[in-house]
């Protein structure tokens, strides 16, 4: 059931500590602050390229994980819609690993690019939060995320919890390929278990989240949402998030390509909700913040309390976020988006967990 919540998507939200909790707890060993994964039948060294595919909210998963195999494990990714690249049938190299993201395990697009991406020799791993799903029944191996049952048709806990499991593979495979220290390790380790505190830190502050969502974002017709690097796709999800329960249009963009078109929809009626945590691109980030800011766009910041600071007094609204490291930020700035798109859909009075016109799981294409 719900418990004492009103809905199951709330619930579900308010889960994410222990279920990220449950779900490191079979990744990482927090004695020696080492990543731990089921063994895999290749080998990190010899992987050419890795082809990551989901659909919805599993891809912006993807896109998010692209940055840390990159950066982490120095490894060149690609990431497919799983609609896009079933059809496209695109050359995959030899030695590359297909990692398909999907909650359900039943998605039919995510699940025919695996079947492609299989035919073409690639190691197929499945994060999947079902684990006796179609798409786990292809893989070569199956990293469970330990989310518990989603009932809500909009995806919280499952997002965050695959976020989990792709940054502890990313880890795994900078430590086998020898692109991260150990003591890099035991950083990233030690972020991850932080994590489940901070985003408690993050829910509390309901009055703050419905605020912004009466005062800012129910009476629009169109909400953007800018980031950069790993904020980026976060603001693809908040967009998405905002479109499935509260029927409100929104698109994510990349910060900087505001400038190359975007821009011009800025005015007093549309609020801009930027995700800006204090990483290495807060500046440029700032930047264009300031340029919405001159064409008379209403910014919502999500920040830490530094950013917060630089930024707020050209905001109408700001969400604090606690101080985290820049690798882990968009598993914590996950949070803010889904609770705005919470509060939005309870202002507008929408049927929260049964959106009009989906469902929780698409088997057909
Ligand atoms: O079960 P899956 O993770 O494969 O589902 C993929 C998408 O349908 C799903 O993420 C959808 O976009 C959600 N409703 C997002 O909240």
């Amino acid at each position: 059931g719900k418990g004492n919540h009103r809905h199951f998507m709330l619930k579900e939200i308010h889960e994410q500590p222990a279920v990220i909790g449950d779900t490191l707890h079979s990744y990482v060993d927090p004695a020696t602050r080492t990543v731990a994964l089921p063994a895999l039948p290749f080998d990190w060294n010899k992987v050419s390229r890795i082809t990551m595919t989901g659909c919805g909210g599993a891809y912006y998963v993807c896109m998010v994980a692209k940055y840390w195999f990159e950066q982490i494990a120095r490894l060149p990714v690609e990431v497919e819609l799983g609609s896009e690249f079933r059809y496209r049938a695109p050359p995959l190299p030899e030695g590359g690993v297909c990692i398909a993201v999907s909650q359900s395990g039943e998605t039919a697009d995510t699940l025919a690019a695996v079947r492609y991406a299989k035919a073409q020799m690639q190691h197929i791993l499945a994060v999947v939060n079902v684990p006796e799903s179609a798409i786990a029944r292809e893989a070569n191996v199956v990293l469970h995320t330990l989310a518990g049952p989603e009932i809500s048709v909009c995806s919280t806990k499952a997002t965050t919890t695959q976020q989990t499991v792709l940054l502890a593979t990313a880890i795994a495979a900078g430590r086998a390929r020898g692109t991260i220290s150990a003591a890099e390790e035991a950083r990233l380790v030690a972020a991850l278990i932080e994590l489940p505190a901070l985003i408690n830190e993050a829910m509390n502050m309901e009055a703050q989240y419905r605020g912004i969502a009466d005062g800012v974002l129910a009476e629009a017709r169109d909400v953007l949402y800018l980031g950069r690097g790993t904020s980026y796709p976060v603001a693809l999800e908040g967009a998405l998030k905002l479109k499935e329960i509260s029927y409100i249009h929104a698109e994510g963009y990349a910060a900087g390509e505001m400038k190359h078109g975007p821009i011009a929809l800025i005015d007093e009626l549309v609020p801009v909700v930027v995700v800006a945590p204090n990483d290495s691109l807060f500046d440029k980030t700032a930047s264009n913040f300031e340029q919405v800011k001159a064409r008379g766009g209403k910014l919502v910041l999500l920040s830490d309390s530094d950013g917060v600071k630089r930024l707020g007094p050209q905001s109408v609204a700001t969400l604090t976020m606690p101080a985290i490291d820049p690798v882990v930020a968009p598993i914590l700035y996950t949070i803010p988006v889904q609770l705005l798109a919470y509060y939005t859909a309870i202002a507008k009075g929408t049927d929260v967990d049964q959106p009009r016109n989906l469902a929780k799981s698409v088997t057909v294409e």
